[in-house]
């Protein structure tokens, strides 16, 4: 028995010694020291020896336990510490690696200038009304003095749904909308989305955006039209800018006129942006006609107003001197990320 211990202590002093990892270890400790290790059966076997052998084969299996036990306990404690090493190089970080880059998103620049230009107009005491893109006839064209057959309609190329409902072709109807609604004093800006069965090149697309404003109160004048789109200019383009007021027309304003600013590429002298005028054309407005107040129930004996539009993609191509509004529609990051 005395043979079979030391043999014991001896194969597994060299299993332990060519232990490599904690798992290979753990096998050690099964096959020796386990409830069917091969310590465990010796011990087993003591029963069979006469009673006065059994206390130094007692004592001589412990110390055999005791010795397996210490020496797996050591190597235990070297593989712990190596696995924590290599665990440790391998979760390295190199605080001196370049940061990876993140390419922050931005605005599209149509929404910057909307942006801008509902700031200016919030700044004046104005609010943001909406309405919808398929729009009723009435609503796009009767209702702002253009019925059925009149010469203004040619020049919208109108998108029909049906006989009485259109695309919207200008953001005008929302005026209305909102005069039907609302008992003045008025005064909003109404951006959003229009249609016109146009072709596509470098200044027409089927959809762009138009911004509306519309102001109605006792007592307001072409100069209340004019002061304010001045200020408005000024806030867009830059105070040196100047402005001027074109007579035009419109059939839902009487009288109308087109405003342009002189040219803040060169100033006035004449480029390639303002080709060769000195002056750019920005938008249409005119003192609200009394038949549009009237048909909304507001009195034009009692109150007046005045309205403007203007066309987003147009301000932006100018501010920005695009030559091509497709530009807008593409998405190409390319383009997208100069502004
Ligand atoms: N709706 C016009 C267009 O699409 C633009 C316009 C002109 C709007 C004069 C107005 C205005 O409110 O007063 O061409």
């Amino acid at each position: 028995m005395k043979e079979q211990l030391e043999q014991i202590k001896a194969q597994s002093m060299q299993e332990l010694e060519s232990a490599t990892d904690l798992q290979g270890l753990d096998e050690i400790r099964i096959k020796y020291l386990g409830k069917k290790g091969a310590l465990t059966s010796v011990l087993r076997g003591m029963g069979a020896l006469p009673p006065e052998e059994r206390p130094q084969a007692g004592a001589l299996a412990n110390q055999a336990r005791a010795a397996i036990e210490a020496a797996i306990e050591q190597k235990d404690a070297q593989l712990s510490g190596q696995a924590r090493k290599a665990q440790l190089a391998g979760e390295t970080l190199d605080v001196t690696m370049p940061g990876r880059r993140h390419k922050a998103g931005k605005l599209h620049p149509l929404t910057q200038v909307l942006d801008d230009v509902k700031d200016i107009f919030i700044g004046m005491g104005f609010s943001i009304a909406q309405g919808p893109d398929v729009e009723l006839d009435y609503y796009n064209f009767e209702a702002l003095n253009i019925p059925k057959n009149h010469p203004a309609r040619d020049t919208q190329d109108t998108f029909y749904i049906d006989e009485n409902v259109v695309l919207r072709t200008q953001t005008s109807p929302v005026q209305v909308r909102v005069m039907e609604k609302q008992k003045p004093p008025i005064r909003i800006i109404a951006p959003g989305m229009v249609y016109r069965s146009d072709a596509v090149d470098a200044t027409h697309s089927p959809v762009f955006h138009q911004i509306e404003g519309l102001v109605v109160d006792k007592g307001i004048t072409m100069g209340d039209l004019k002061g304010t789109l001045e200020v408005f200019a000024h806030a867009l383009y830059g105070a040196d800018v100047k402005v001027r007021f074109r007579p035009h027309h419109f059939p839902f304003t009487e009288p109308s006129a087109e405003m342009d600013v002189s040219c803040f590429v060169c100033g006035g002298e004449g480029c390639r942006v303002c080709k060769g005028e000195g002056w750019i054309e920005i938008l249409g407005a005119g003192m609200v006609h009394p038949k549009v107040l009237a048909g909304c129930g507001i009195d034009p004996e009692v109150y007046s107003g005045f309205a403007f539009g203007l066309g987003l993609e147009r301000v932006t191509m100018r501010r920005y001197d695009i030559d091509d509004l497709r530009l807008f529609f593409e998405n190409d990051v390319r383009f997208l990320k100069q502004f």
